[in-house]
């Protein structure tokens, strides 16, 4: 029973698992969402059909048939050196997604080529069910250059919807918050993105960025806030990971269970993964999400926010984490209605955690992580034991998904990696 009430070691900045009170069955979950499977199973179609596209716009996905997928990996090293002695131990490898190096791929560039194939197909660039690919031609480039795409963001989905609106030839505006990093602006910029920089955070970016797209004629606004196509474009990657666990010959069923660590910022990416996963795997998978201990923007709304909006803010605490992806004071409120009774539950982990495991996961892999995407383990490591409890005599497949960094500078991610090995050092 969710009692409405904050966890006391929240507000003080230490870490916590939270496990959620309002979570249901499988099915008692889904008797409550607005959303159907058959959703879920229209992203994956609509993926393939984007292929011959998807391999036009990015030639280095061609070998792969046009996929935006991630490998899976299993972690031997990381699972002997935390002292894991059932069960599995994987990574989903999203760090280094071909299209742009992070999982906001899966929504941003989902997003952008939905768009792309609906105004092209009004325009009779492409007949309905007909070849993709001409959407790339030079032809197509000059109608795309007379729209708009308009996204807020903190770094990640600006840049999957500026690389690939840019390369259909969108003009491209990227309203980006105080948190994003320095080389996430440049690189949007050099693509030839407009970059809005805000002195404000992230919710406050997203809202500039639909106030200005509601004022241009042939706009279009990617919301990560509320767009269902972003949320089931992150949604299709359940399918993916399915058929690698069944490749690699993982079982997942209720004495096999599959445990998904996912990191949380405004909640569309870990929301979306979870709504595919439960409707492949049901009651078979738990997945917890990690955020910031100053961010926790999907705690604070599952905790205390069922009939309205509440922030990191409103809680004393301050949004403030080196995890620019996840520095988000408010969730979205699509995700935190569709996940209420979904989620397992969230962990909060430190900044220096992240420093730590980034370090750790390149030592041990040659993992390149932005500080972000390690959050996972840093959660799997402090509170795996308590999340287990209730699976203990069971063989757990855990997946840590891996949300970004493939694609960042040298120099950041040596300052990144020192930090953390500086961190291990002092331990
Ligand atoms: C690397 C990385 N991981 C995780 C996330 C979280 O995704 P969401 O904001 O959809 O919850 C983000 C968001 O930008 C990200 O950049």
């Amino acid at each position: 029973m969710n009692d409405g009430t904050l966890p006391p070691r929240l507000q003080s900045r230490k870490p916590i698992w939270w496990p959620n009170p309002d979570a249901l069955g499988f099915d008692a979950a889904m008797a409550r969402s607005s959303l159907s499977g058959d959703m879920v199973k229209e992203a994956e179609l609509a993926w393939e059909r984007f292929g011959p596209l998807l391999a036009r716009l990015f030639p280095e996905t061609a070998a792969d048939g046009g996929r935006n997928r991630s490998d899976l990996r299993e972690l031997h090293s990381i699972a002997g050196m935390i002292g894991l002695k059932r069960g599995r131990l994987l990574a989903k490898c999203d760090y280094a997604l071909q299209t742009t190096g992070s999982i906001k791929a899966r929504g941003g560039v989902f997003e952008v080529l939905t768009h792309a194939v609906d105004i092209g197909g009004k325009a009779g660039l492409v007949e309905k069910g007909g070849e993709l690919s001409k959407l790339a031609s030079p032809e197509a480039k000059e109608f795309f250059s007379r729209h708009r795409l308009l996204v807020g963001s903190t770094g990640n989905l600006g840049y999957s919807v500026g690389l690939a609106g840019c390369r259909l030839g969108f003009k491209v505006e990227v309203h980006m918050s105080h948190d994003a990093k320095q080389w996430k602006k440049e690189r949007l910029t050099a693509l030839g993105a407009h970059v809005v920089e805000h002195g404000s955070d992230f919710s406050q970016a997203v809202r500039a960025a639909r106030e200005a797209a509601a004022r241009q004629p042939n706009s279009h606004f990617v919301d990560d806030e509320r767009s269902l196509t972003l949320f089931m474009g992150y949604a299709a990657a359940a399918r993916e990971l399915a058929d690698q666990l069944e490749h690699s010959g993982i079982v997942v069923d209720l004495e096999h269970p599959l445990h998904v660590y996912l990191p949380c910022g405004v909640g569309g990416a870990p929301g979306g993964v979870t709504f595919g996963l439960k409707h492949i795997f049901g009651d078979a998978v738990r997945c917890i999400f990690v955020e910031p201990v100053g961010s926790p923007c999907m705690l604070v709304q599952l905790a205390l926010g069922a009939d309205r909006p509440v922030s990191v803010y409103d809680c004393g605490l301050d949004n403030r984490t080196i995890a620019d992806g996840l520095a988000v004071a408010q969730a979205s409120q699509l995700v935190a209605r569709e996940t209420r009774h979904l989620i397992e539950g969230i962990v909060t982990v430190e900044d220096e955690s992240l420093l730590i495991w980034l370090a750790h996961m390149w030592r041990l892999e040659k993992m390149r992580l932005e500080p972000s995407a390690a959050s996972g383990f840093a959660a799997l490591v402090e509170f795996g034991g308590e999340i287990e409890a209730p699976n203990s005599s069971k063989e757990i497949t855990r997946v840590v998904w891996t949300t970004g960094g493939a694609y960042q500078p040298e120099t950041e991610f040596a300052t990144a990696l020192e930090w953390g090995n500086k961190l291990i050092s002092s331990m």
